[in-house]
């Protein structure tokens, strides 16, 4: 059967959106903290029934028209050889690329192998998830997974990230086959869609975000067409119009909080999916500010009819906040389905 979120994908008209929301499992979530309680993040991530259930876990919660994958987008610079730790809180590489470094890589057809739990977790999820709802995977970004290299974070100025352009080159070099080979293993366990979620590459003014990332990108997008979708903090129109970026055979863009989305939809006419782009930290609000707000985010919204919200995916412009009350994300599912009901 095919589900509210395949039918958006495939660019039907609908009445009531899909609802998925990134970071939809994690730490704001009390099954999450169950779970984590007892296990390490790793062991979640890697642990095939186990990711599944954390997967699951906000889909029966909060009847999401979709789970994304359990996972996190770092697993891929360990394949290739950096020591990854998680815990002693944020993710932790032991040490940062070199020209040295990236001449050790694993070769690829050893990389690649070491991330085959991702499929294994996203088939797992598949085998409990209603075939009405969607599955969606995702990598990060080659120039996001450039910044942890470089800078250990994708915080701050990024100025050592930005002053090692030459450096990018040879890692993307490395990183977008990965990704390929990535990608594939994903789609292989069952993803409708894969993410690229590129949170640093916003920090690029758009003439270095054109220069350095398009073509990697467009690589990735021509290698799936209408496979996967793309997510940067920060991306605008002056990032992607009027380059090869636009004319890529995306499945759709996922667009942070500071778009207009009804412009987006309808004058600025996105390749397939917009997904988006209610403020996170609106999410932290609860009761008559929260309603208010969520009410402000979809009037705009509801004066388009289902034509000209074709392809809409709601959603946050950005991730779930950790301090979230659960309340809040079944109110803003809800209040989107009876507005459009
Ligand atoms: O959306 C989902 O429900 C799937 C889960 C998901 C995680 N990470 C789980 C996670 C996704 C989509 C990611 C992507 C990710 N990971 C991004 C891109 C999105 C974004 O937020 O910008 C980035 C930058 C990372 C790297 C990363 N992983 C950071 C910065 C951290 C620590 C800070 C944080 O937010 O927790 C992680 C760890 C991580 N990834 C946790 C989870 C649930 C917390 C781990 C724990 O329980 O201790």
């Amino acid at each position: 059967m095919s589900g509210v979120f395949q039918r958006a994908l495939q660019g039907d008209p609908l009445a009531v959106p899909p609802v998925w929301l990134m970071r939809q499992a994690g730490r704001y979530h009390a099954p999450y903290q169950r779970l984590r309680a007892q296990h390490g993040f790793e062991a979640l991530c890697r642990t095939p029934e186990l990711a599944a259930e954390v997967a699951m876990a906000p889909v029966l919660d909060f009847d999401f028209d979709a789970a994304i994958l359990f996972s996190d987008l770092l697993f891929p610079l360990e394949a290739l050889g950096f020591g990854l730790s998680y815990d002693t809180g944020p993710p932790q590489l032991d040490g940062p690329l070199t020209v040295d470094r990236l001449a050790r890589f694993r070769p690829l057809d050893e990389a690649v192998p070491r991330l085959a739990f991702q499929r294994d977790a996203l088939a797992a999820t598949r085998e409990r998830l209603s075939a009405d709802k969607g599955l969606v995977g995702f990598v990060g970004g080659p120039w996001t997974l450039f910044v942890y290299a470089v800078e250990g974070t994708h915080l701050g100025t990024l100025e050592r990230a930005k002053a090692s352009l030459d450096l990018y080159r040879a890692f993307a070099d490395r990183i977008v086959p990965l990704l390929v080979a990535t990608i594939r293993l994903q789609l292989e366990g069952g993803a409708d869609v894969v993410m690229i979620f590129d949170t640093a590459a916003g920090e690029l003014a758009p003439e270095p975000f054109q220069r350095e990332l398009v073509s990697d990108l467009c690589a990735l997008a021509r290698a799936f067409p209408r496979r996967l979708g793309y997510y940067a903090k920060g991306l605008r129109p002056a990032h992607i119009w009027g380059n090869a970026f636009t004319t890529a055979p995306w499945a759709g863009l996922s667009l942070d909080s500071e778009w207009n989305l009804a412009a987006a939809l309808t004058v600025e006419r996105m390749p397939g999916f917009v997904q988006g782009n209610f403020d996170p930290t609106l999410l932290l609000l609860t009761g008559a500010p929260l309603a208010r707000a969520i009410q402000h985010y979809l009037d705009p919204l509801c004066r388009l009819d289902a034509e000209a919200r074709r392809g809409w995916v709601c959603g946050l412009g950005h991730g779930v906040l950790p301090r979230t009350p659960e309340s809040s994300v079944r109110t803003f599912v809800q209040t989107v389905r009876e507005t459009f009901a």
